[in-house]
């Protein structure tokens, strides 16, 4: 070959190459061991003396023209593979960025916060007791003792192996408060309860809201009243339907359910109330104070428990109280 058709060679494949393995191969092709400039190189020892000076220097003048069509090549496929690269990774300046969405009080939580603030605005404080409860307090300080059939009612998950209970009502913070503090007594205690229960209206663990009043001629009017002013309030209404039917719970006497308004079914006459329970009230039983270490005789009282879930149903509208303990953020962002 030629020197000129090695820089022909050189020029042609210089201008192809487009990654550089493909160059360091043709690079080789001219400048390695084996390469065309090489073996002119090699060739020169044969030469004789006169005439290897002209020859070297014509090499060397196409080997310097070949690193130099070597460089430009290197130079052009490196610049490629940087714009390439700049395209893949450019950030589109336009599109929206990512949200971070606001959190927000859970409705229950809400709930549970709007009973505190209107009790507190009617003179109740908030008292709280253990959701891991003794026997005694949830069920035999409240005139329930073993095998009592009221017991049936509240299906309890029982700690294997001790006298402890899964708390299924308010109701033990009663006893718990009256054996600390003396009369007047007027407090709330809104908290997690457990029952085996599992359907549209009743979750395994809920919330209830437990009243108790004790003082001097507390009655079952005064009961009425507190409960009637609470709810009008807390639905910012004055004509909202409340039933209090008569019922049985054996720490007070007499005993009565509250059901509230719940919407309206069709009948003949073009319309009835339907209604929700939604808590279990009535006047301290006798010993139930007593074992409060409250004398019966000059003081009375009166006790309420509502299903807290179940005025959070009532207020936002939500048919199934499970949708709240689903944590499914489509249904809860809804309260944000
Ligand atoms: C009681 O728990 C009594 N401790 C209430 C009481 C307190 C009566 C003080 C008298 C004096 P009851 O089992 O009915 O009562 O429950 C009270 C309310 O809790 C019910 O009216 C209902 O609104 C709610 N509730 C009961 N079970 C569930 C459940 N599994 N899920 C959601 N709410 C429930």
């Amino acid at each position: 070959m030629t020197l000129d058709e090695i820089l022909a060679e050189a020029t042609t494949a210089m201008n192809v190459v487009t990654t550089i393995p493909d160059l360091e191969q043709a690079k080789a092709r001219f400048l390695g061991k084996t390469g065309s400039l090489t073996e002119q190189l090699k060739a020169m020892a044969k030469l004789p003396p006169e005439e290897k000076k002209a020859a070297g220097a014509a090499i060397n003048v196409v080997k310097t023209q070949v690193e130099v069509l070597i460089n430009g090549a290197k130079a052009r496929i490196l610049d490629a593979e940087l714009q390439a690269k700049l395209a893949a990774e450019s950030i589109d300046v336009t599109l929206p960025g990512r949200r971070i969405g606001s959190g927000g009080l859970h409705p229950v939580t809400r709930t549970q916060e709007r009973i505190e603030a209107l009790f507190a605005s009617m003179g109740f404080s908030v008292a709280d007791g253990p959701e891991i409860e003794d026997d005694y307090f949830n069920f035999q300080a409240l005139n329930t003792p073993e095998n009592h059939p009221a017991r049936s009612m509240q299906d309890t998950f029982y700690i294997e192996g001790s006298k402890n209970l899964l708390r299924t009502q308010t109701s033990p913070v009663q006893i718990r408060h009256m054996q600390s503090h003396k009369p007047p007594i007027r407090i709330i205690c809104p908290g997690r309860v457990y029952r085996c229960d599992h359907d549209a209206t009743h979750s395994p663990m809920f919330h209830q809201v437990e009243g108790l009043w004790v003082e001097e001629g507390i009655s079952l009017a005064d009961l009425k009243g507190t409960l009637t002013q609470f709810l009008n309030a807390f639905f910012e209404r004055d004509d909202m339907q409340i039933r209090f039917r008569p019922s049985y719970f054996p720490f007070v006497e007499p005993g009565v359910e509250v059901d509230m308004e719940w919407g309206k079914v069709k009948d003949s006459k073009g319309g009835k109330i339907k209604w929700l329970e939604i808590g279990g009230a009535g006047v301290v039983h006798p010993q139930v104070l007593r074992n409060g270490g409250i004398d019966p005789e000059k003081y009375s009282g009166f006790a309420f428990g509502m299903g807290l879930d179940r005025l959070a149903m009532l207020k936002y509208g939500v048919n199934d109280l499970r949708l709240f303990f689903e944590n499914d953020l489509k249904f809860l962002s809804q309260f944000r």
